[in-house]
């Protein structure tokens, strides 16, 4: 296993759609694993492979609250099949260190994906999971939570960033 290099706002790379995974090779398992381990050692509750320079249709996430037992889940190849609601949340990043926006999101998902052993689920999701299904997988499509902000606030966190930079 290996830290990866998270990439980081405004890094043109984020804005590439990741491939989908024909099958889960040795390379991907262990491309898995270096998510896990660089998710972690950030303290984040997911991260996409894109967010790590690697494009595949690939996210990682834990959504554990820090006293209750870990929650790894992988999904490969994940499609939304329904949302229900809508919600706002807190939101932060990998690839936006330090930032913290209001994002308006569904509440609940229902989300097919593959898991690390190739084999097919499904998952009603709400909640923080809901939210960060949606989070990375906006991220595998190129999609920033800057995205999700109105002008004012998209320009502000962008010049935050660029100087952060
Ligand atoms: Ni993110």
């Amino acid at each position: 296993m290996a830290i990866r290099t998270i990439l980081l706002y405004p890094d043109k790379r984020l804005r590439e759609v990741g491939k989908k995974i024909d099958r889960v090779t040795p390379e991907i398992l262990r491309l898995i694993d270096d998510m896990a381990e660089t998710m972690y050692e950030a303290a984040g509750a997911g991260l996409a492979a894109t967010q790590i320079g690697e494009f595949y249709q690939l996210f990682v996430c834990d959504c554990a609250p820090e006293d209750e037992p870990s929650d790894f889940r992988v999904f490969i190849n994940p499609e939304i099949l329904e949302r229900v609601d809508r919600t706002t949340w807190d939101e932060g990043c990998l690839s936006f260190p330090g930032a913290r926006e209001e994002i308006a999101r569904d509440a609940k998902v229902r989300v097919h994906a593959l898991d690390r052993d190739g084999k097919p689920f499904e998952l009603e999701a709400e909640g923080l999971l809901a939210i960060a299904i949606q989070h990375e997988y906006d991220h595998l499509q190129g999609v920033l939570m800057i995205d999700h902000l109105g002008p004012l606030k998209k320009r502000l966190l962008h010049r935050k960033m660029v100087k952060r930079a």
